[in-house]
């Protein structure tokens, strides 16, 4: 293996050994030993077996978006938290079973992650016009696109083919990226799935809407360090703050992610934190820590003056993000419930209909 190489044409990578590119084989000059040409994702995937697959699902998510105003952030970190845990093959929608251990109840998700049952009714939207045919990982992917794009923001051709596993991984899920990370590990968190600097500046940028629990930033706002606020906390939002969230109390009050426009996808985000108005420490720290000015401060800042350049950043990195781990061809299956792997035994679907919904109260 360490002599191989990557070639890749337009959707397929295959991987060979460079020792034996050329062989003469009984008078013909060959390339052989291709150890592994795995499907890669492709725009036009369900082109021919599901066309109208977007159309359907963007007409879910304004159906649910208009008794559930802030549900296109939750699908975003749906999409987030499935792709950073073992790759982005819906383990995050699998329920509790006999053999499952869900994702949802790992501490990144348990009562924040939401939005499962839009996710549910879309799959049966999906399934009713094209049984059989698309997994839930690319609904995941399609709707985080959906999200963006019906919340004023950019709209990007989505690879499509993930195809769904059958495994979670509670202790990847407990591992997420979190919001009492500090840079150097949140950088690590990506690095370690292929995204770099610029990835973790534009995907925070996701940050542009939805909400955040008071537990989740009140530290910055009593006693960050010697009894004192965090010092790169806007004194202005640091009042308005300490008023929603006061010492001793509900911690699971929810907040503006961007207290200038929480609902409208943009560069905004990152204008705020020029103004030390970043809500979580992660948001912040991307400018303002100690350690940041060589690698996050410089795109927190182009992006703040150029929302195309932010934009074209977040699809890349939504792009990169949607590629981590996937399943493709014949590894994985296409769910037929979104729930639950295909063809669990009676004893497994017991357990996963007494299952209560994870969600309740929500970070994002
Ligand atoms: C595609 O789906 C949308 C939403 O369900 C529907 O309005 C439209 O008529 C569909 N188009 C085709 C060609 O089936
Ligand atoms: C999830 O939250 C509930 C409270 O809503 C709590 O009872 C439970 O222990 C939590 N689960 C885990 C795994 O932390
Ligand atoms: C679960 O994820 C962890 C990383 O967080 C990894 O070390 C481990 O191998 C994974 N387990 C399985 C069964 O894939
Ligand atoms: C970041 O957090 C890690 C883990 O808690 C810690 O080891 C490290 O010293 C911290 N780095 C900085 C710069 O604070
Ligand atoms: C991150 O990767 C993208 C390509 O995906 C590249 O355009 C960008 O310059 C990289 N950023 C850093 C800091 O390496
Ligand atoms: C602030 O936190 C420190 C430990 O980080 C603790 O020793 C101190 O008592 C706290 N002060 C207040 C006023 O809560
Ligand atoms: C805390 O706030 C959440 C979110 O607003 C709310 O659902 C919950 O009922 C509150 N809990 C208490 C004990 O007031
Ligand atoms: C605090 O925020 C306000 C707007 O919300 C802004 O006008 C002001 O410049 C900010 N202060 C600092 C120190 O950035
Ligand atoms: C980061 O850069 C800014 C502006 O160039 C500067 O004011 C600040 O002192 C720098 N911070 C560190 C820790 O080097
Ligand atoms: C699902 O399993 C997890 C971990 O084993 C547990 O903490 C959680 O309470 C279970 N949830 C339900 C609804 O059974």
């Amino acid at each position: 293996m360490a002599a191989a190489a990557a070639v890749s044409s337009s959707f397929f990578t295959c991987r060979f050994n460079a020792l034996s590119v050329l062989l003469v084989v009984l008078g013909f000059v060959t390339i052989l030993h291709f150890n592994k040409c795995e499907a890669q994702l492709s725009p036009t995937f369900y082109d021919s077996t599901c066309p109208n697959v977007s159309a359907i699902v963007r007409e879910q998510l304004v159906l649910a978006q208009s008794s559930d105003p802030r549900i296109f952030a939750s699908l975003i970190r749906l999409f987030f938290h499935d792709c950073f845990t073992d790759g982005c093959e819906a383990s995050l929608l699998l329920d509790n079973t006999t053999e499952i251990k869900s994702e949802k109840f790992a501490r990144p998700n348990n009562n924040s992650a939401r939005g499962f049952e839009v996710i549910d009714a879309v799959k049966t939207a999906v399934e009713s016009s094209c049984p059989g045919v698309v997994s839930c990982a690319d609904i995941l992917a399609i709707a985080a696109e959906a999200s963006v794009y019906l919340s004023e923001g950019p709209s990007w051709t989505v690879l499509l083919g993930r195809k769904d596993g059958r495994t979670t991984n509670f202790t990847a899920a407990n591992n997420l990226p979190s919001p009492f990370d500090n840079v150097t590990v949140l950088r690590q968190k990506f690095t370690d799935v292929g995204l770099n600097d610029t990835d973790l500046v534009a995907l925070s940028g996701a940050h542009t809407f939805g909400r955040a629990q008071c537990f989740t930033f009140i530290r910055r706002l009593y006693n960050f360090s010697d009894g004192n606020p965090d010092p790169s906390l806007n004194t202005t939002y640091l009042a308005e703050l300490q008023q929603r969230c006061p010492q001793g109390g509900n911690g699971s009050v929810l907040n503006n992610l961007d207290l200038d426009t929480p609902d409208v996808f943009d560069n905004k985000y990152y204008t705020n934190l020029q103004n030390l108005n970043g809500l979580l420490t992660t948001d912040q720290d991307l400018l303002s820590a100690a350690d940041t000015n060589a690698s996050t401060a410089p795109d927190v800042n182009r992006f703040a003056a150029d929302q195309n350049v932010f934009f074209e950043s977040f699809i890349q990195g939504m792009i990169k993000m949607g590629n981590i781990a996937v399943l493709t061809g014949s590894n994985g299956e296409v769910r037929g419930n979104c729930r639950v792997v295909n063809g669990a035994s009676g004893s497994q679907l017991a357990i996963q209909l007494r299952n209560s919904e994870a969600s309740s109260a929500e970070e994002i």
